[in-house]
Formats: structure tokens, sequence, C-alpha cells
């Protein structure tokens, strides 16, 4: 691509759900709106293989020949998500089986086991076509893997194939199955394994009561079924790399992440593709105004799983839904929506889709244009965003995110909190998302990383909920302590190995001696709420309070009531060059923002409003930033640090005003 599109802005086409005669009209208005790329055919295994081992391009060829022709580049998917009715006719042992043991068969997508050996075989056949056919194709940018791993609850599966799977994958994990047995605790209700391949799936018992909450399998035997599952999703995604690989497929590949999806190691699944992609939708999570801050979070974590820049790949255009409808996008939303994403490192953005569907399950979902292919308000925002942006790419793609601190995200407390929430209603993805959203408001932005990450890289490192750990994650943490970092810890954190046994240490176990203390009680609260006071005057705990002696550190708030009012409930403990605060409790996003005003004051260059979000950037000595308006409301702000509005090259020293969902980039003086 030439120097001007290098930014990439693009549309999910189907033109298979079109007439022929319409492709030239849909391209020239792509064109005409400034789009350079098309993601095209991750639904068309059916159309490109209508009988087993008869292919027919010609269709694809055609649009992808058009595009190419009108300077429009293309990222190219494998149809695996739809696999075609004939080879289900013929195979039906691919399809996935659910907890409850029915086939979960035709009639939607994603209807196959990624254990399936057979499914294998004919994935490989096809994308060894599709490869060969447009490897060295010069409109192909870019490949995108199947369509939203996991998607419709399709991780875990518990069919033939999958139980075989698992007991090869412990057998590969533990060796000798006594060592499994002692490693999960088989001991308790003498639940003993013989060998490898007579460990069950986690299917429903006797003891299982979903009406009252309560599962009973062994959490050593969950853990692994869960990693077993991601891992098969992992596999199958890396298989499909291999293929492109090996038929000659150079180009970057990715795959589209979901929002608030946690069945697969996403740090895992990354790990295989070139870039990451994820599908957005600012107003599936609601109307309210809070809700921008879920999407800031889905961002930040999509950057983490690679730690760079990433692509949407499906960004919200209009009014969403299969059989009802949500609220349309205001004029100004689709704007601010994309400056969001950009913001948090999105450096290419296809909308989704181009125009809404006369027929199928999602009729409503709408597009760019409307179901009569006219283009209208939503074409003509999107056409100004891309001229605006465009304008400012230099910014957008030589600076990098510039985040204070981070956020440890693990799939293994994920699973296991999910399992074992220990509070009821105790959600370990909210108490991360409250977190975050506390950093924002205190003008502290943030990554979202694994531990894999390099700690010094930040000034202050969360780790809610962080249970299970180990000896070698404890020391990673104290080194960085010792050498200047801030970390913050919650309830429930150190006590647990990574077979998701107790360790039986004092709490917080592995972070005893970082912390400064012992938990020596803890209280459950369900729905109950405990004042505080101390630091966070006016302020609640939620969900679990830990009872403390905080030994020598410093105590920053204490509980207003039960038998532990007055006992420390926030603690900091100086170590090394840095400091180890620990929070007994979770609380509210605003809370948080108080603690973290108060490790880090003087973080926001731009008075405080709910309803403003700011992203900071840098590159070398220079610092940028976003400032979205996510209101429908006209706003003036103080400013603290100066700055010039790029767009229109104006100094702001004072103030700043803000139009309804205004989006702006400015440079720091
Ligand atoms: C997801 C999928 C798309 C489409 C949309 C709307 O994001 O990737 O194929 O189904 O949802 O439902
Ligand atoms: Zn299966």
């Amino acid at each position: 691509m030439n120097e001007e599109t290098r930014m990439v802005f693009g549309v999910d086409y189907y033109p298979e759900h079109w007439p022929e005669d319409r492709w030239s009209t849909d391209v020239r208005l792509m064109k005409e709106a400034g789009f350079n790329m098309v993601r095209l055919a991750e639904f068309t295994w059916s159309l490109l293989e209508p009988e087993e081992g008869c292919h027919d391009f010609r269709w694809l060829d055609k649009i992808i020949g058009m595009l190419h022709e009108n300077g429009l580049g293309v990222m190219l998917c494998t149809p695996t998500a739809a696999p075609p009715e004939w080879l289900m006719h013929k195979h039906p042992e691919i399809y996935p089986t659910g907890l409850d043991g029915r086939v979960r068969g035709f009639g939607s997508r994603r209807h196959y086991c990624s254990n399936s050996a057979v499914f294998r075989e004919y994935t490989e056949k096809i994308i060894q076509a599709m490869a060969t056919r447009y490897r060295n194709h010069p409109a192909v940018m870019a490949w995108q893997l199947d369509n939203e791993f996991g998607c419709h609850d399709t991780v875990r599966c518990y069919c033939e194939d999958c139980a075989k799977g698992f007991g090869k994958w412990l057998e590969a994990k533990y060796g000798d199955i006594g060592v499994l047995n002692q490693q999960w605790g088989t001991v308790f209700w003498g639940q003993q394994y013989p060998s490898f391949d007579r460990v069950i799936l986690p299917k429903p018992t006797i003891c299982d009561a979903p009406k009252y909450g309560l599962f009973a399998h062994n959490p050593g035997l969950i853990l692994d079924f869960f990693r077993f599952s991601s891992d098969s999703m992992v596999e199958y995604s890396d298989f499909q790399v291999r293929i492109l690989r090996e038929n000659g497929v150079t180009l970057p590949i990715t795959h589209n992440f979901m929002a608030g999806f946690y069945d697969i190691d996403y740090f895992k699944l990354a790990e295989g593709l070139d870039f990451v992609s994820w599908d957005c939708y600012p107003h599936l999570t609601g109307a309210n105004l809070d809700s921008y801050h879920e999407i800031a979070y889905q961002h930040d974590k999509i950057r983490g799983y690679k730690n760079m820049k990433f692509w949407i790949t499906e960004m919200a255009s209009g009014p969403l839904g299969w059989n009802i409808m949500s609220r349309t996008p205001n004029p100004g939303q689709l704007r601010l929506w994309t400056y969001q994403a950009v913001a948090h490192g999105a450096d290419g953005i296809l909308y989704f889709r181009w125009r809404p569907c006369l027929f199928g399950t999602e009729q409503y979902w709408h597009g760019v244009l409307d179901h009569d292919g006219i283009p209208r308000r939503r074409y003509q925002e999107l056409k100004q965003t891309r001229e605006e942006l465009q304008k400012l790419q230099d910014v957008i793609l030589q600076t990098d995110n510039d985040s204070q601190a981070c956020i440890i995200h693990s799939f293994d407390n994920e699973w296991s909190h999910g399992y074992q929430p220990h509070s009821p209603g105790f959600s370990y993805n909210n108490l991360l998302f409250s977190m975050h959203y506390g950093l924002q408001k205190a003008g502290i932005n943030c990554d979202v990383r694994d531990m894999q990450a390099d700690l010094s890289a930040y000034r202050l490192v969360v780790f809610p909920a962080y249970n299970i750990s180990s000896p070698e994650e404890a020391q990673k943490i104290r080194e960085y302590v010792e050498n200047g970092g801030t970390v913050v810890f919650t309830f429930r954190s150190g006590g647990r190995d990574s077979c998701n046994k107790i360790t039986g240490e004092t709490l917080p176990g592995y972070f005893r001696d970082l912390l400064g203390i012992d938990v020596i009680d803890y209280d459950a609260l369900a729905d109950a709420r405990v004042p505080l006071d101390g630091l966070l005057p006016h302020s609640e705990a939620s969900f679990w309070c830990d009872v403390i002696d905080p030994r020598a550190s410093q105590v920053l708030s204490t509980y207003g009531s039960e038998y532990y009012a007055g006992s420390p409930c926030v603690t900091l403990n100086p170590y090394g060059k840095g400091r180890a605060v620990y929070i007994g409790f979770q609380t509210d996003p605003k809370t948080y923002a108080n603690l973290f005003s108060h490790l880090y004051p003087d973080a926001s260059f731009l008075e405080p409003c709910d309803a403003i979000e700011t992203v900071r950037r840098k590159k070398g000595d220079e610092s940028f930033a976003f400032l979205l308006n996510h209101s429908n409301n006209s706003l003036s702000l103080q400013v603290f640090c100066p700055f010039t509005d790029l767009a229109t090259g104006k100094t702001h020293r004072k103030e700043i005003d803000l139009v309804p969902y205004d989006a702006r980039i400015v440079r720091f003086l």
C-alpha cells in the first residue's frame, strides 16, 4: 500500500448475499468513502466447495478482482466457522457435544469439535485449496482464521474425541497417574483413577445442583479440563496457521477475538498469530455512560495479549440485532468509537457489516448502509472520520500507548475463580474491570498483561485476586518492588498452587513477606456491605472482607462495622525501594480511583469528569493524548498541562470546550 493509505479502514463484506450486478455499486461506494480493505469469505465453505472435492472459486476471484482494480485490499478468511451440510451429513462425529450430553447439531454455525481428527482433515483440504489459489494475489493483504473461536460456547466439548484427548493431555502433563491423583487430591471422596484413559470429563454428577450454584467436581480436574479445552482450540488455530504457511502464505495472519470471553487463554492464542484483532460492539454493553469503560478495558486487554497494536475486525456501524435491536448510534458516536479504538492501539478498523442482510439469522444487524443499500448519515460519518484520521495517521502510527500501570490478568485465576467464586456473585473479571476503571478515573492509563510482562516498564502493577501463583512468580514480583515498583494486591491472593490446591500457608501466602501482613480471618459478604473508614470514608466493601494483622505495615484504611470494626483493611508495606499495598475487600471504581490517586497524585492533565476518557500516547520524548467525550453534552474543562489540538492547531492552556461525543488528539507542549 502507498504512504497515503497506511492506516487500514474497511468493511466486512458478504458479496455472496447480493446479486452480482450490485457488486460494482458496492465497490464504488466503498472506494468513495476512502475504505482500503475488505474482509471476505469467513462463512463461504459451502460455496467454495459445494460438493466434496469440487471447488468453485469463480465468484471469489471475481469480487477480489473488482476490489483490486479499485485499489481495495482484501483480508481473506478461512471458512471453517461454517462447515457445510454435506460434510456434517457424511461425518456427524464432527459435531460437538454439550455438557448435557446432547449433540449440538446443524442450523447455525461453529458446529465442530476442535479435537475431531476428521474435521482437521477437511480443514486442511479447504485451507490448502484457498491458500494455493490466493497466496500470490496482489489484493490479499492479510488472513483471518475462522471466525470467533469459541463463540456460542464452543470451547468446552464433551464428545468421545475430547474424552480421549483429555486423557492424553493429562498423561503428557503428569506422566504418572499417581502424580495426578496426588496433585488433584482424588483421595477426597475416594476418586483415585487407575489410568489416564479412565479420567472423566466433568459432566453432571449426583451432587450438581445448578439451581443453587453448586458444582461438585474436584477443582484440580476442573482447572485442567478448562486448560485442556483452551489448549485444544489454540492447537486448532496453530494448525490452521501451519497449513497456510506450508502452502505458501507469507502474509500476516490474525483472528477475531471477542469481548468478555474467557474460555480460551487469549495470551496463548495470540502467540501463534502475527497480530490480534477483535470485534467491538460498544452499544452491546448497554446504554449507560459507564459502558464506555468496558470498551476501554477490552481494548487494553486486547493490546496486552501481544503487547502490540491491533485491528478491529468488526466495529459496530449501526443498530445491532438478530431478532430485536439495540439503540441506534447517535450522530457522532461512530466517529467517537473509532477514535477510542485508535486511542487504545487499533491501527486497522473494519466496520461490520457493509450492508444488513435481507435474510438469515442476522437480518437486523445493521451496517454502514441500510437494507435498501442507500448510503446515509452513518456512511457519511465514517467517510469523514476516515478523512480526519488519515490526516493524523503519522501521529497514530508512530506513537505508542503510554501506560504507567499494568493489571495482571491470569487465565488460571479466571478459571479457578469462575468455578469457585468464594463469595456469591463475585466475578474475577468484574474486579479487574472495576480496578481498571478506577485507574482510568485517577488519570492513570493502564496495560493488561500476564506474568510474562516486564514489570519494570510500569510504576504500578495491580494483582486483583491473584490466588494461583508460584514461588517463582513471587520472586519476580519481589525483585520489581525491591527496585522501586509499587504493587497492589487484593483479597484472595497467594493461596493456591498451579494444581488449584490450597497451599495451607498463612495468607496472603506467596506474597506474605512482600505485603508484610497476615490475614487472620475473613468474611464472604454475599450481598452485605461493610462501611470503610480512614483514607476511604463514605465507601463500602463488597463481596469480601479480610481481617488483617498489619504486623509492621502502615494502615491506610479501616473497617467501619462488624466484629472487625476499626481493624485494618488497606495496608502499605515499604519494601526495598518500593511499596506493597494490600486491599482486603472489593469496592467501586470511584473508591479505587481515590486510592490510586493517593498513591499517584496529579496523574490527570484534565479536570476529572465522568464522561471524559483520556488516553496518553508517546513517541520518544513527545507526549500526546486522545480526549474523548462519551456524553451527549457540551463540556468545558480545566486544562492542567497545556496542549495543542492537532486538528485545529489551537493551543489550550487553561480550558477546552468539547461538543457532544467529541474526540480530539492533542500534543503536550
Ligand atoms: C460476531 C461475528 C459476526 C456476526 C456478528 C453479529 O461478531 O463475528 O459474524 O455474527 O457477531 O452477530
Ligand atoms: Zn469434542
